[in-house]
């Protein structure tokens, strides 16, 4: 059976992963870096990049003792090679390039949101394409077509912040430590939506994108104020998200074609809200709905070793 080794170091998450193309997960080793970071209140890429080093070969070490699996039984090595803070990918990239040259395997080259884009693949033996795609985390929100390995029609995109980042800023605004998304979740389950009212930029528009800069500013403004509890924002500011993402998606799902599932993925894809309304809206629209595990929606490196054994299966190595 094809085993394939998966990197992942292009933002904050240190990670190594043993995957295989039947979908068993053989090990999947990650160090998170939040308490390096937090004192500054986002990723510093300069540290992140030092961490990195630090901790890549480690991990790749764990994740082969936890398999029993030997380096020279992996058929392949599979790296993040971007988009990314630059020195935490040339990190990735660069260990698995030397892993790659030392044991004479072949190296594959993964784009960091193909990772994410083929994930749901690795949780759900059923999914075919064409599926759509909501891909949603710190760096990017989009809604792609995915067609194929490597084939990915893009429908929309976000014209000014990522879903993943207005949590995050917004999170920082309400006085949330780092990092933001899963906290401000937390802090919206006690509070009620509708206490106020934040705009939902581009609701009903025909305009195709996202646009989350204007809910951001809305929430520093209502924050100023003081007017409303922290925890009515947050709801409040979680509302608008999700009606954001449900109006887009719908207007993705009347022009997309015919497709076989509505596929969640991306670290925003780990919020409960988000993946019970997008659930809802696949079933009105008879459409199947399919979410990997948070986990798996978070950068990790098993969606790269995944990512990895389908380019593998049709031949797609570098050099
Ligand atoms: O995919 P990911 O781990 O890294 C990128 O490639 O960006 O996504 C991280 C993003 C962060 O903005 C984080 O705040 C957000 O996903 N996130 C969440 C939740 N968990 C992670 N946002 C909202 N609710 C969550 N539960
Ligand atoms: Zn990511």
């Amino acid at each position: 059976m094809t085993i394939i080794l998966g990197l992942e170091s292009s933002c904050d998450e240190t990670a190594a992963a043993l995957v295989t193309a039947d979908r068993r997960i053989l090990a999947h080793a990650l160090a998170g870096q939040a308490d390096s970071h937090a004192p500054f209140g986002g990723v510093v890429p300069e540290i992140a990049a030092r961490a990195h080093v630090d901790r890549l070969m480690p991990l790749v070490e764990q994740a082969l003792s936890e398999s029993g699996v030997k380096l020279a039984d992996v058929d392949a090595i599979a790296a993040t090679a971007g988009p990314g803070l630059i020195g935490g990918v040339m990190v990735g990239l660069v260990t698995g390039k030397a892993l790659a040259h030392a044991t004479g395997k072949p190296l594959i080259a993964v784009n960091h949101l193909e990772g994410h884009a083929l994930s749901p693949r690795l949780a759900d033996a059923s999914l075919h394409f064409p599926y759509l795609l909501l891909l949603v985390s710190g760096g990017h929100c989009q809604l792609l077509a995915v067609e194929g390995v490597g084939q990915y029609r893009r429908l929309a995109t976000t014209i000014d912040d990522a879903a993943g980042e207005a949590f995050d800023k917004s999170a920082k605004l309400l006085g949330l430590p780092y990092p933001g998304g899963p906290e401000l979740e937390k802090l919206a389950a006690q509070g009620r939506a509708g206490a106020l009212k934040l705009p939902r930029p581009l609701l009903n528009s025909a305009e195709p994108h996202f646009s989350f800069a204007g809910l951001k500013s809305a929430v520093a403004r209502a924050v100023q104020a003081g007017t409303h509890e922290s925890a009515d924002i947050a709801a409040e500011f979680q509302a608008a998200v999700v009606d954001c993402l449900i109006d887009r998606t719908r207007r993705a799902i009347m022009s997309a074609g015919s497709m076989t599932a509505l596929v969640v993925a991306g670290g925003v894809a780990a919020n409960g809200p988000v993946r019970a309304a997008l659930a809802e809206l696949a079933a009105a629209h008879s459409l199947a709905f399919v979410a990997p595990p948070g986990w798996l929606c978070t950068d990790n490196a098993a969606m790269i070793a995944w990512a990895g054994a389908e380019r593998f299966a049709l031949g797609m190595v570098d050099d």
